[in-house]
């Protein structure tokens, strides 16, 4: 508290440049370094990182694992080729990791096409292959000891698909089973004898569903593993499961609910599973969200326990602790901060650290080892990973990573929380302010208001460099940024994100539009050059807040959906549509006219930059067609943007993220400053 009123004491005497650093450009910006997995050895000593850059030259993102030695700091490059959805994991007792390289970089290896689970030895430095046949694995994990594994690839196809294609040739049927849908169980045992090396792969048993992660549980031999499904429609198609190895025939079901499980951990005992909760649909008849929890299943007698006593924020990630209970990651507002919590009956202590967002962390699994990494950002600070022997360090960590040093190095816009009220229903809503360099505290100033996805996301204090997350660089192109939590935002309270439902445009689109409201009046945005934009469901709320008002001189709006049935009727997640519009278009047509954008497209007047992914499977394109030929027919100037191949989160070329901010940056500029029209409805 104490520094958020210095912050506005200082605002007063900070109005001039202090233009001794250089400026950030585009492409440093887009150039950081991002960490996507953490894992720390049994017993610490050493640490997997997961990294992944842009590699501009070859039009892809590289994804690298490194192996850190924690005491040292010397870090090796294990490969610049890993598989980017598995997850490295250490063996039993340390020695081994396993990990997985991209099937395209891989078919240089093997005519046929075959896929290897690679097994690191860090006594020896050496790579054991091991052919897994053609097969991505869906999972893998450790057996009991550092012998064997188990995975789980796609089922292979059968006689029976094969007499099919006579009748059906390349005609789909969509509903129908493949056996695409089902996986199966494979063991591996590795012998050492006489220095020679032999590997059995044993078929365990074939299941009619999909699996997503897999452990083992030893003392009570059993494989845990959670079902999922391509299309979120129906909850129960993400549950817990359990198969006896005693008796393969023995499955179980340890869950049952409306939510999605996931980021499986083992107490240390083994008979506790861990897991991140993720809210899915309606509860109890009545039309509710939750944020995230965490949850442990007792494998002994499948009793479950809640975890986060006392915590009211949204559960990002978690670690167990070898000494009894778990680390948790949990936002509160734009923070995410390391909480403890020694037991399911005890309430969660906040452990004190750095402002600013917490994000991955691993502890070493061994009795005496104290040791976590994990990685953080701040406004400030760019995201690096950092090493600690004890959870009273978390103060003076050091990084071991450096990708984003040179973000360090240039002048980074100040933010600070900015708060205003909804007078519809006297809520506080909060957001970020982003500021120019060197304007901290001016007045007048021309505003961008990003917006961001989910809607149960939320804007942090972090610096992420990516096409997402650019309030930072847009400041530094000279504009107020403000960064809305509204309405629906996660790490405010489950009330706080369920009053959007029924309301899934109208309720956020209020509260955004009183935060412009109070930053005019308090002097800090130039009433005559207002922009706006988001991406997903940023760019939602960006094609309903044009239809309501001609206030804003510009919008650049990414992957947003522009009518409700068409999106519910065609997104890979229908599930959550009609929970955020409170029921099915056949049930309340009128709430889907109310909250309705095309039908509202007449009164736009704002000239709109679109993008989407031309395979985005949560916001089909179409959505995006669909508003831009509105747009036109209308005279209103507009320009989509199709990137070839990428889903909704562009992840196949960096060039994609960097023209879509660099073209999003330019329309500001040449719509933003000018007011076609200062009605202000
Ligand atoms: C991006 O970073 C890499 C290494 O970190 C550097 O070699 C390259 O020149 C940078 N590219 C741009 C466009 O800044
Ligand atoms: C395995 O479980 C099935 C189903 O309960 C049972 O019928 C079968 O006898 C068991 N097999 C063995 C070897 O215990
Ligand atoms: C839809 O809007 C109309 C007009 O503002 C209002 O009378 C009606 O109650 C709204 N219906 C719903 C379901 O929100
Ligand atoms: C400004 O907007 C108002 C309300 O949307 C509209 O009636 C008016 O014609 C517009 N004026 C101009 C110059 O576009």
């Amino acid at each position: 508290m104490k520094c958020y009123l210095l912050v506005l004491v200082l605002a007063y005497f900070q109005c001039f440049s202090t233009e001794t650093l250089q400026k950030l450009t585009i492409d440093e910006f887009l150039n950081s370094t991002q960490y996507k997995s953490l894992s720390l050895s049994p017993n610490a000593d050493y640490l997997l990182v997961h990294s992944l850059r842009p590699v501009w030259e070859s039009n892809r993102y590289e994804d690298a694992l490194w192996l850190h030695q924690t005491k040292t700091r010397q870090k090796k490059l294990i490969t610049n080729q890993l598989h980017s959805n598995i997850k490295p994991k250490w063996s039993p007792t340390g020695t081994w990791f396993y990990y997985l390289v991209n099937a395209v970089n891989e078919r240089s290896q093997s005519s046929k096409n075959e896929k290897y689970l690679h097994l690191y030895n860090i006594i020896s430095e050496e790579t054991l292959l091991i052919d897994v046949g053609t097969q991505n694995p869906l999972a893998i994990t450790w057996g009991n000891d550092d012998n064997s594994l188990y995975f789980i690839s796609i089922a292979s196809s059968q006689e029976g698909n094969k007499m099919n294609e006579n009748e059906w040739k390349d005609v789909i049927q969509y509903r129908q089973r493949k056996h695409t849908d089902s996986s199966t169980f494979y063991r591996i045992d590795i012998k050492n004898k006489d220095q020679k090396i032999s590997v059995k792969i044993t078929t365990i048993i074939n299941i009619d569903f999909l699996v997503g992660e897999l452990l083992l549980a030893p003392a009570e031999n059993k494989l845990v593993f959670t079902s999922v499904s391509a299309l979120v429609e129906n909850p129960h198609d993400f549950e817990i499961y359990a198969l006896d190895l005693r008796n393969v025939s023995l499955l179980s079901k340890l869950t049952d609910n409306k939510v999605v499980e996931q980021n499986l951990q083992l107490s240390p005992d083994g008979k506790h599973l861990f897991f991140v909760t993720i809210s899915l649909e309606p509860t109890g008849g009545k039309y509710n969200d939750k944020q995230n929890t965490l949850d442990s299943i007792d494998l002994t007698n499948g009793k479950i326990e809640h975890w986060g006593k006392g915590f009211n924020g949204n559960i990002r990630s978690y670690t167990i602790r070898s000494q009894g209970g778990v680390y948790i990651l949990g936002q509160l507002g734009i923070n995410v901060q390391l909480y403890v919590q020694q037991s399911s009956t005890k309430y969660v202590m906040l452990q004190h650290g750095w402002e600013g967002t917490y994000q991955l962390i691993s502890s070493g699994s061994s009795p005496h080892s104290l040791s976590i990494a994990f990685g953080h950002s701040s406004f400030e600070r760019p995201f690096e990973i950092y090493f600690i022997e004890h959870i009273n360090q978390l103060y003076v960590a050091k990084a071991i990573t450096c990708g984003n040093q040179l973000l360090r190095e240039r002048n980074l816009p100040r933010a600070k929380i900015y708060r205003w009220i909804n007078s519809e229903d006297d809520r506080i809503i909060e957001g970020i302010l982003h500021y120019p360099p060197g304007k901290f505290g001016c007045k007048n100033l021309p505003l961008f208001v990003l917006i961001h996805g989910g809607p149960n996301a939320a804007s942090l204090n972090m610096l992420i460099g990516d096409y997402y997350s650019w309030a930072p660089l847009a400041a530094t192109e000279g504009w107020l940024v403000l960064e809305p939590n509204y309405r629906g935002t996660g790490g405010y309270g489950d009330e706080f994100l369920s009053e959007i439902i029924g309301h899934p445009l109208s309720r956020p689109g209020r509260d955004i539009l009183a935060g412009v409201d109070s930053l005019i009046s308090d002097g800090i945005a130039n009433p005559n050059r207002l922009t706006v934009g988001g991406y997903s469901y940023g760019g939602f709320l960006t094609n309903w807040l044009i239809t309501q008002t001609t206030r804003f001189n510009a919008a650049v709006s990414g992957a947003g959906p522009a009518e409700h049935v068409s999106l519910w009727g065609s997104i890979d997640m229908p599930v959550y549509v009609a929970t955020y519009i409170g029921g099915y278009p056949w049930e309340i047509p009128e709430t889907y006219y109310n909250e309705s954008i095309m039908f509202k497209l007449g009164h736009v007047q704002t000239p709109t930059h679109i993008v989407s992914g031309a395979n985005d499977l949560r916001v089909p394109p179409s959505e995006s067609l669909m508003l831009e030929r509105g747009l036109h027919y209308l005279g209103v100037p507009a320009k989509l943007l199709f990137f070839p191949n990428e889903d909704h989160d562009l992840t196949i070329n960096p060039w994609h993220g960097k023209i879509k901010v660099r073209e999003e940056l330019k329309w500001l500029n040449k719509y933003g400053h000018t007011s076609l029209n200062k009605t202000i409805n």
